[in-house]
């Protein structure tokens, strides 16, 4: 029997938890859920909007709560960079399954950051690099309670899946 528990991608903010957590679902016949898109879809605006209208602590009581209301099953949920901040979401993320930490190095990071579209209200303004060094100093220690560490250096989001995949003992 396939095993019923969900994957839980953790990590930085742009390392891939999307794309990766898309290719890991399309692999093996899963669903892919993706919580910043549920929050957007349950609250109505976009990310950005969402932390000016209402601050980031209310912002991670959205995410909380929108993560307590996932039901298990064997999905790949691909989940925000904040969301190892609370420790009552770790909680969640172990009743749904096995956590996985998509750990790149930092240059690649701030690499990928500089080249997305996507913005991301704790990095905006001056000193990009700066920021996302002081975020990842601060939340290291909490990516490092995933179950699973997945080094994916600089892979593409497609071979981060397989690699992931494999620390699963899932084959494609
Ligand atoms: C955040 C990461 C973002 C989004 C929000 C806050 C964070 O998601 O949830 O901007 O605190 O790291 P991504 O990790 O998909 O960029």
């Amino acid at each position: 029997m396939s095993d019923p528990r969900a994957w839980i991608l953790v990590g930085m903010m742009g390392v891939g938890k999307s794309t990766t957590g898309q290719h890991m679902a399309r692999l093996t016949g899963r669903e892919h859920l993706d919580t910043d898109r549920m929050l957007v879809r349950k609250l109505g605006r976009p990310i950005p909007q969402l932390f000016q209208l209402y601050g980031e602590s209310t912002f991670r009581d959205h995410e909380s709560t929108l993560l307590r209301e996932i039901e298990t099953g064997p999905r790949v949920i691909s989940t925000g960079g904040g969301i190892v901040l609370r420790e009552q979401n770790w909680d969640e993320m172990r009743r749904l399954g096995i956590t996985l930490y998509l750990d790149a190095p930092f240059d690649v990071l701030v690499a990928r950051l500089a080249a997305s579209r996507k913005r991301r209200p704790l990095l905006q303004g001056e000193g990009m690099e700066a920021k996302v060094e002081q975020i990842l100093e601060a939340r290291l220690p909490l990516y490092r309670q995933a179950d699973l560490i997945v080094p994916i250096g600089d892979l593409n989001a497609e071979a981060a899946a397989q690699l992931a995949l494999r620390a699963l003992g899932v084959e494609v």
